[in-house]
């Protein structure tokens, strides 16, 4: 398999050589973390069949089946203070959707702020967690799952009704080879302009949070408001019903009409 992915991947890119493959694994953010506290070097990717344990936003746990997902988390060593990086989830969701759109010509959309949608349904996310320390980050792994083969039935029950796959959408079968090179390809792209190019004019055209009616769990109590916009780092601008606003930087959003909110 490792073979079949770094042939779609352009001879110039080092992250080649750092690119591991496993059949199964708890989860390749868990494993990532414990290689890059061991010092494994920036652009350790990691790759996998399918996973036992696979971890998304809020503790939430991220259907792995074996062969049906893309299943990767990248190694990442800015050596910045952890305030520069809070556009990296932002930056990473436009780089996922490059490559989906590339690979299987449609482009998801972005709810806010990890999760990757089609046709109002979830079609896999991001989770981006950071090491800091003495304020720099030593670290940040990029964990990203998209369902690519799963049929209805292939997803835990729970899930069925908010769950969609590439091929269920699309219709046609994608190559996951070429999509997971074509990925890394983007990431690598991705990680060489990190601090020069604007994400947030590229994010802001994909996320379909803003102009929506949205709600907010905070704590045990939920707000209702409007996704008004975005800062420069990421962080999402409410307004509430009493003309108040606020800059919601992280926790559970829910949009209107989207699965969860209806
Ligand atoms: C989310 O939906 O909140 C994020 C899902 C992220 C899933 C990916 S799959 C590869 C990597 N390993 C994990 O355990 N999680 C991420």
């Amino acid at each position: 398999m490792k073979e079949q992915i770094v042939k779609f991947l352009p001879t110039e890119c080092p992250w080649r050589d750092t690119l591991h493959w496993f059949d199964e694994v708890a989860s390749t953010n868990a494993m990532a973390k414990d290689l890059a506290k061991q010092g494994a070097p920036q652009g350790t990717v990691l790759i996998a069949g399918s996973q036992t344990g696979g971890r998304g936003r809020m503790g939430r746990s991220f259907a792995s089946p074996k062969g049906k997902g893309l299943y990767l988390s990248l190694i990442l060593r800015p050596n910045c203070p952890a305030e520069k990086l809070m556009h990296l989830t932002c930056a990473v969701g436009v780089a996922v959707c490059d490559a989906v759109e590339e690979i299987a010509g449609v482009r998801p959309g972005l709810k806010w702020i990890n999760d990757l949608i089609l046709g109002k349904k979830k079609l896999g996310g991001i989770l981006t967690e950071l090491c800091v320390e003495d304020g720099l980050v030593a670290y940040a792994i990029v964990g990203i799952g998209i369902n690519c083969s799963q049929k209805l039935e292939d997803f835990p029950e729970e899930i069925q009704d908010i769950a969609v796959s590439l091929d269920a959408f699309t219709g046609k079968p994608t190559s996951l080879p070429m999509l997971t090179g074509c990925l890394i390809s983007h990431l690598y792209e991705m990680n060489r302009c990190l601090f020069s190019s604007d994400f947030m004019t590229a994010y802001r055209k994909d996320c379909i949070t803003l102009g929506q009616d949205i709600s907010i769990v905070k704590g045990d109590s939920i707000a209702h408001g409007k996704a008004v916009d975005l800062d420069a780092q990421g962080g999402l601008l409410v307004q509430y019903p009493d003309g108040t606003k606020e800059t919601v930087q992280s926790g559970e959003v829910s949009v209107r009409g989207m699965y969860g909110y209806l």
